[in-house]
């Protein structure tokens, strides 16, 4: 099998807008953001599953063209990473104290404060969207909206935490393994996907070569990782306590996705029928927990319609330009992250002309 990973290796240079890393000192200590876009435009927090960074995790979902015309050229993305889990992080230090997640989530909202933002939409994956649910019911004021991504709502159950149990001990006694990282991959991704590298000779699906290529990048990620790193997000989310009571409670939209065949369905279909306003759920078919990379293209209308229930939507205009895309909802109209244009002349062409290549040399 050629290896082709090239195609879906993230490339800084061609994001629209380029992207730089922040290295954000809380009380928590040091958390890596990417930030992604123009800091003008509204802000989207990402975080993303245990043991992956923002890469990983949703660089499908944004280079996927569509949304990259729907969201980057939008919005401000800022792509935080657990503590340890950006590219080429040391070891933290055996003395540091662990994190609990309520201490993961108070990062979150410092992070915030750093960039100056006020309000964002977040988006996270299975342990990052508890991360950021469990930030939406602390810090209500902070979120327009959330979208989630095969979400975990619960304490783990007796077969998930025993689970992660022998993951951390696989971790701990030999780091980051064979075992663990295939472990991890069906964490992540449906059997069919999953499989499908291991049996290059048959072309099942058109887009065979790219999916393979995502398990094989995200294999090759694992194994750069700090396995003691791993261990500190891990047993955080092991640990963590039901949010459901706090979620009734929750006033922002939230518009949930879950793989039919993600470990975590069960936990999704829970959370959605627990928050009782204002909450969707969409079931991806045939994927598993990491929607934003197995099939990120069925996550695009959702989100646009999501967008719009929250205040951004497009509307048919005079102007030549045909059609704008205007906040016309936003929770205090003098919020300074929520730009009062919102259409740039790519995002025009949003259903019509997707635009085909990454390379988007716009510099407006
Ligand atoms: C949501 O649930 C809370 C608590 O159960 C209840 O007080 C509230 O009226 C509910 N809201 C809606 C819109 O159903
Ligand atoms: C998810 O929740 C919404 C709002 O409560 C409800 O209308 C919808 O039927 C639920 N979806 C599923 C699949 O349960």
């Amino acid at each position: 099998m050629g290896d082709s990973s090239d195609s879906v290796s993230l490339d800084i240079e061609t994001i629209p807008f380029g992207g730089k890393e922040w290295l954000v000192e809380t009380s928590k200590g040091c958390v890596s953001v990417f930030v992604c876009g123009d800091q003008e435009k509204p802000a989207i927090v990402t975080y993303p599953d245990v043991a992956l960074n923002y890469m990983a995790c949703f660089q499908g979902l944004f280079f996927c063209p569509d949304a990259a015309s729907l969201l980057l050229h939008n919005f401000c993305i800022y792509h935080v990473d657990a503590p340890g889990h950006e590219l080429g992080a040391s070891a933290i230090s055996s003395d540091t104290p662990l994190l609990s997640v309520d201490d993961l989530a108070d990062q979150v909202d410092e992070v915030l404060n750093f960039f100056g933002l006020e309000k964002v939409l977040c988006l996270g994956v299975t342990a990052g969207a508890y991360i950021l649910t469990l930030f939406a019911t602390k810090y209500r004021e902070r979120v327009l909206g959330l979208i989630l991504v095969s979400p975990l709502c619960r304490a783990p159950s007796w077969t998930e935490w025993l689970y992660n149990k022998v993951l951390l001990n696989l971790l701990y006694f030999y780091g980051m393994c064979g075992v663990l990282k295939e472990c991890l991959l069906q964490r992540y991704f449906s059997k069919v996907f999953y499989m499908l590298i291991s049996s290059s000779n048959e072309v099942r699906r058109g887009l065979h070569g790219v999916e393979s290529d995502i398990v094989q990048a995200c294999r090759r990620l694992l194994a750069e990782r700090q396995g003691s790193n791993v261990i500190r997000y891990l047993q955080a989310i092991n640990q963590r306590r039901d949010l459901s009571e706090c979620l009734k409670k929750l006033q922002c939209k939230t518009l949930i996705f879950v793989g039919e065949s993600s470990p975590f369905h069960s936990e999704a279909l829970h959370m959605n029928a627990t928050m009782n306003r204002s909450n969707a759920l969409v079931e991806v078919q045939g994927c598993g927990s990491l929607v934003t990379e197995e099939q990120p293209h069925a996550m695009l209308m959702p989100i646009e319609f999501f967008l719009m229930g929250c205040g951004f939507y497009r509307q048919p205009a005079a102007s030549i330009t045909g059609q704008t895309l205007k906040l016309i909802n936003p929770a205090s109209s003098s919020t300074p992250c929520i730009a009062p244009e919102l259409l740039s002349p790519e995002s025009l062409g949003l259903k019509l002309k997707p635009i085909k290549t990454r390379v988007a040399d716009d510099e407006v």
